[in-house]
């Protein structure tokens, strides 16, 4: 049930993003999806440090319907930092290297799965470990393509 009720948030997410002509509109639904990406690690960050093996499996459904959700939409050109300084904290640069930034994404959607099967799986030390990868995942983006604060 939490699961199709995620994965209903996740497709009207996506609903909004397509009708978004603005690119300000964009940059926020980008930040937003980001956000709710971050909402879902913190409690895992916990959870790794204190495992408990019902509210991972929670958690984990809930990294699964944000990582559902296709990001191509919120990566529209003309949305970087060079457009929107002080707003967006996507460097323009982000735009000029796609491929990685897909490589990057797929590192975090594979290193995700990983920290999935272990919640599933109530395995504490596997996702103490895969959790400080999929973090690992994020930070490497992070660095590479997001406007220090
Ligand atoms: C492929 C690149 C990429 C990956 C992977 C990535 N991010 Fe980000 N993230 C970005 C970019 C770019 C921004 C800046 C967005 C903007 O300001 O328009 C961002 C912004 C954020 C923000 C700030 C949102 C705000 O404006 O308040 C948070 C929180 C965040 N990311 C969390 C995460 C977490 C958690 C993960 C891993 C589970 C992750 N990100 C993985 C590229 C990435």
């Amino acid at each position: 049930m939490r699961k199709v009720l995620y994965a209903a948030a996740a497709a009207a997410l996506v609903g909004s993003i397509a009708l978004a002509a603005d690119p300000m509109e964009t940059v926020t639904a980008r930040q937003d999806y980001y956000k709710s990406l971050g909402a879902v690690m913190k409690p895992m960050g916990k959870l790794a440090e204190s495992f408990d093996a019902e509210a991972a499996k929670a958690e984990a459904a809930k990294l699964e319907a944000a990582l559902a959700v296709d990001v191509r939409p919120l990566f529209a050109p003309g949305t970087s930092d060079a457009e929107f300084p002080g707003k967006s904290r996507a460097m323009a640069k982000l735009w000029d290297n796609m491929e990685d930034v897909g490589t990057k994404g797929k590192a975090m959607h594979e290193a995700a799965a990983v920290v999935i099967a272990a919640a599933n799986a109530g395995d504490a030390a596997a996702f103490g470990e895969a959790f400080g990868k999929l973090g690992g995942t994020c930070k490497a983006c992070h660095d590479a393509y997001r406007v220090p604060e």
